[in-house]
């Protein structure tokens, strides 16, 4: 079969223009699509805690950025970097490719080989976010062989184009089948709390022009069940050394889902959502959200503020219930050994 199709995004939700980062405010989508343009680590900090740039790739990237520019009109300075670090390290835990693109820039702000500090971080955030779009490619090309026939797909959160660097981890792999016709229709769940979904998917595969439906989360299994779905595919935060993934809140039903209906549940990452130094799921940290994500839709609330709310952002889906991880070096499959 000769390939076809584009892994490019759909748009840049992440720029870096005349000495600025740029990022589309995806708490607007898909109403309005307006731009942050700062050059304050603090006003990236910000973006990130809430959720303005979100999703695994897209968090590391903007991080990386953030680092550089806090060096932007400053010399060597240690307390500075401590600063920063810490500043952005603490915005979010769960997604690992915060850690992994603070930790990059950190090696290079310890090994500074000039005095141009921020062109030397600069430089490294411009790494780190062109690797993440050729991961994106690479990971949409080698996700079409778990596409056995044209499939209908269900798919939760939200992980195109806005969630990375470049063109996305599960969206990207959904995009570039459709294009090489092997996808007929795509589900996506809404996503609660935050609508990731609803807002966010459905704003990237209208782009993308793939047939698409929303539904609530609590659908899932009624659609897998009568709407003949073959696959689902999410995207990660953090993989466990032996594939236990964490993503956002809902997908490990999901998976327990896909299992009792026989059908195959994958997720792509690139290879800096790997976390070899974390064993197993367990310990991985999962971020706790505000209740007011619960009890309020965008400020109005739904419930009475004053009860309890128990609200996790990710959870864990065990290895043995994934069938495929698709990474831009391959398709693992259990037992996972990165
Ligand atoms: O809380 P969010 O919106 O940052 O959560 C994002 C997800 O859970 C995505 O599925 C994940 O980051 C993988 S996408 C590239």
């Amino acid at each position: 079969m000769k390939l076809q199709g584009s892994t490019m995004p759909d748009f840049n939700s992440i720029e870096f223009v005349n000495d600025s980062l740029k990022l589309v405010n995806q708490t607007l989508l898909p109403f309005e699509e307006e731009y942050i343009v700062t050059d304050s680590y603090e006003r990236i900090a910000d973006a990130i805690r809430r959720l303005e740039v979100r999703g695994a790739p897209a968090i590391g990237v903007a991080a990386a950025y953030g680092v550089a520019l806090a060096f932007k009109n400053s010399a060597k300075d240690d307390v500075l970097f401590k600063k920063v670090y810490t500043t952005l390290a603490e915005t979010r835990p769960t997604a690992v490719n915060l850690f992994f693109a603070l930790d990059r820039m950190k090696k290079i702000y310890e090994n500074l080989s000039g005095n141009n500090v921020y062109e030397e971080l600069l430089g490294e955030a411009k790494k780190i976010h062109n690797e993440d779009i050729e991961m994106c490619d690479a990971m949409a090309k080698n996700g079409l062989e778990i596409f056995k026939e044209k499939s209908v797909v269900l798919t939760h959160c939200n992980t195109g184009a806005l969630a990375t660097g470049g063109a996305g981890t599960a969206l990207a792999v959904i995009k570039y089948a459709y294009e090489n016709g092997m996808v007929e229709f795509v589900y996506a769940d809404e996503t609660r709390p935050l609508l990731q979904g609803s807002r966010l998917t459905a704003f990237e595969l209208e782009k993308a022009g793939i047939p698409f439906s929303i539904n609530v989360d609590s659908a899932a299994a009624f659609i897998i069940k009568n709407k003949k779905v073959n696959l689902i595919i999410t995207g990660a935060d953090r993989i466990a050394a032996n594939g236990d993934s964490a993503n956002k809140i809902g997908t490990y039903s999901l998976a327990v889902l896909a299992k009792h209906h026989g059908i195959p549940f994958y997720i792509a990452a690139p290879s800096s959502t790997i976390d070899k130094s974390c064993p197993t799921g367990e310990e991985i940290v999962i971020e706790e959200r505000s209740k007011r994500e619960v009890t309020e839709i965008k400020g109005v609330p739904v419930t009475k503020d004053s009860y309890n709310v128990f609200a996790p952002a990710f959870d864990v889906t065990p290895a043995e219930l994934i069938a495929g991880i698709i990474t831009e070096e391959k398709l693992f499959k259990f037992p996972y050994k990165f």
